[in-house]
């Protein structure tokens, strides 16, 4: 049925602003007339403007700035990140959903996505909640199967940074920071993070869920967050395509994640270290949960930890954490 809404859109697209003949459309998609009416209804209601004129057709009018599959599938480029979609208006958490597709569906594919417009349970890193204002934002979860042990697991969430990274630069011209592990700067703001949850053997990743929120149009942020956070509108000054930086971001990330499974981690050590200022030579205070650590940064080791040069020339690699500037 989603299949078919898609070749509905498609065509409407194709021919966008001009009208196409209900019986057209109908004998292209082998349907009755009073199934294609029941169809275009369908896309009215997902807030996709049809008109109707009575002796030349449907003509598609606008689309809105809504994350619906039948408005992505169309124009994706990947083999698989993306290609099997779930959309909701609200949910509680993308991250929490797909969790639960996990345990009940044994045979959701490689590369499925759930995006909301809204979530009502936003999960942020280290138990924070994550503001996630209807429509303003983009809040998604991919489900991968990386055939990789659980020691290499931060290194997909730096190759989601990086794919972020470079999705954003391209689309909307600014010029991104990442910070270690995995926030993405505009300044020293923060628009995006990744929440990266995984379930493993000992020596084997089964399921890895990779959470990404992207302040994309949020005209205001909350008043706690202000002094550190910001979206790509306020820094831009210019409302954001979402479903434009949604593509771009599945199509970069598709080639880092398939670059690994092939050549194995270099890469995206390299281009995080390339994109990253926290990477080298910066004064940070990182805080792992248990300790505090200050230094300067020495780059990643093999495995994505931050290297960190103490006083007295002591390095210390650290996995997980909070990071703090001094400079
Ligand atoms: C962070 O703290 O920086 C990570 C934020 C991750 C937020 C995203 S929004 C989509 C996905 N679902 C969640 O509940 N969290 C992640």
């Amino acid at each position: 049925m989603d299949r078919k809404l898609d070749e509905l859109l498609h065509s409407l697209m194709q021919n966008m602003m001009i009208a196409v003949s209900g019986e057209k459309l109908a004998r292209d998609l082998g349907v009755s007339h009073s199934t294609l009416v029941r169809w275009v209804e369908k896309l009215r209601a997902a807030g996709i403007e049809i008109r109707g004129e009575l002796f030349t057709g449907y003509r598609l009018v606008r689309l809105p700035d809504v994350l619906l599959p039948q408005l992505i599938r169309p124009r994706l480029h990947t083999n698989f990140i993306g290609r099997n979609l779930y959309h909701f208006y609200d949910v509680d958490s993308t991250n929490l959903f797909a969790g639960r597709l996990l345990s009940h569906d044994r045979k959701v594919p490689e590369g499925t996505v759930v995006l909301a417009e809204a979530q009502t349970a936003g999960r942020g890193r280290l138990g924070r909640i994550w503001f996630s204002q209807r429509e303003a934002g983009i809040y998604l979860s991919m489900i991968l199967f990386p055939k990789a042990p659980p020691s290499l697991s931060p290194l997909f969430t730096l190759a989601t940074a990086v794919a972020l990274h470079n999705a954003v630069e391209r689309y909307a011209g600014l010029d991104i920071d990442i910070k270690w592990p995995n926030d993405l700067l505009i300044g020293n703001k923060k628009f995006a993070g990744i929440l990266s949850e995984i379930q493993a053997e000992v020596d084997l990743v089964k399921t890895m869920i990779i959470g990404v929120g992207i302040n994309a149009n949020h005209e205001h942020l909350p008043e706690d967050i202000q002094h550190r956070a910001t979206s790509l509108r306020i820094a831009s000054g210019r409302i954001q395509s979402r479903i434009e930086i949604l593509l771009e971001f599945f199509e970069e990330f598709e080639t880092i994640y398939m670059d690994f499974e092939r050549k194995g981690p270099a890469g995206i050590i390299e281009q995080w270290t390339r994109f990253s200022s926290f990477a080298e030579g910066r004064k940070i205070e990182i805080h792992d949960g248990i300790r505090k650590i200050s230094g300067t940064t020495r780059g990643l080791n093999p495995l994505g930890a931050l290297r960190i040069e103490q006083k007295g020339g002591k390095v210390e690699e650290v996995y997980s954490g909070d990071v703090a500037a001094w400079d």
